[in-house]
């Protein structure tokens, strides 16, 4: 009898545990910034691309590829279907339309939900342990609408939210107070859009609340611009580049990493919040399954009411598109 074929690398890989996917809906800015950063650490074995733009898609492959040939990285990366996307340790959904100039996240709203659903009727029957990880705006309704479409359970579908607003905030607080970023614990809560909010209550550097070691936020125009800056980030750069990428990039390669390596580090990402009807970023342990759990988190009356509005928001958004 003929000898059974081959394997290659990634089926042997594969049969033994040993690879890790993640597989990126849409290669546009953000999808192959994405993928450039998981391939350069690596934080994965193996990156699978999709996009319904068979020349794009296939020249990121290539190009892509060329940057794994000359590192040590040891991560592959290749063109995928929307059905080998859905087996993936982790799927990460950039595909949708971006912001234009002016434009706020929540107006893209029917045009991405529209691509989203056409995203989960090809790739089911989806592998119920995939951890979901939405990037596409507005993230915080296509996080709840992903939730319901997948069928997964509510651990595994998750935002990035606010966890980019607030490296954005740790990156300003950092130049104010002259620290290194990673010496701040500063959260921007809330929607990853114009209703987000700064926990100021709970900011730290090192171990001093904010109030001893930035003694400037006891004045209300100080925090306001803070707050602004952060808000305005995105627009800004936008504005004069077309789109975000190494910033997003960064951090959903980062949230690939904790789940991949189990690392059970807290971030504000956002994922379904029972008592308020929607998905908005709250702090949350994350690890292989997802979210872990939620930390508890104090916050001040007017950050409650913040919070309490902005889940208002975005709880009409869905109400409206639920119609
Ligand atoms: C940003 C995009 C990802 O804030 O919304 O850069």
């Amino acid at each position: 009898s003929a000898a059974p074929p081959e394997k290659n690398r990634g089926e042997v890989m594969a049969e033994h545990r040993l690879k890790t996917s993640v597989a990126i809906i849409g290669c546009g800015d953000v999808g192959s910034t994405l993928a450039y950063t998981l391939v350069l650490q690596p934080i994965c074995s193996e990156v699978i691309l999709v996009d319904p733009k068979e020349d794009l898609l296939q020249a990121q492959v290539r190009d892509l590829g060329d940057a794994t040939y000359r590192g040590q990285t040891g991560a592959r990366v290749r063109a995928g279907t929307h059905k080998d996307a859905g087996q993936a340790d982790i799927v990460v959904i950039t595909a949708g339309a971006k912001q234009k100039i002016g434009e706020s996240r929540l107006s893209l709203l029917s045009r991405n939900l529209h691509i989203l659903s056409s995203i989960f009727q090809a790739m089911s029957p989806i592998n119920p342990n995939t951890i979901l990880l939405l990037v596409a705006n507005p993230v915080d309704i296509l996080t709840y609408f992903a939730r319901k479409l997948s069928g997964l359970p509510e651990s595994q579908v998750l935002g990035t939210g606010t966890t980019l607003d607030s490296a954005r905030l740790r990156g300003i607080l950092a130049q104010k107070a002259d620290v290194a970023p990673n010496s701040i614990d500063a959260y921007v809560l809330g929607e990853h859009g114009d209703s987000q909010f700064i926990a100021w209550s709970s900011c730290t550097i090192g171990t001093s609340p904010l109030r001893l070691a930035l003694p400037q936020v006891s004045d209300p125009a100080f925090k306001k611009d803070i707050a602004d800056h952060t808000r305005g980030a995105a627009a800004a750069i936008i504005a004069a580049k077309g789109c975000t990428a190494y910033g997003i990039g960064m951090v959903a390669a980062s949230i690939c990493k904790y789940i991949l390596f189990d690392s059970r580090t807290v971030r504000p990402l956002s994922f379904y919040q029972p008592e308020l009807g929607c998905c908005l970023s709250m702090p949350a342990v994350i690890g292989r399954k997802g979210i872990i759990k939620k930390m508890p988190i104090e916050l001040d009356e007017s950050e409650q009411k913040n919070l309490e509005e902005c889940a208002g928001n975005l709880r009409a958004v869905i109400d409206g598109a639920e119609k």
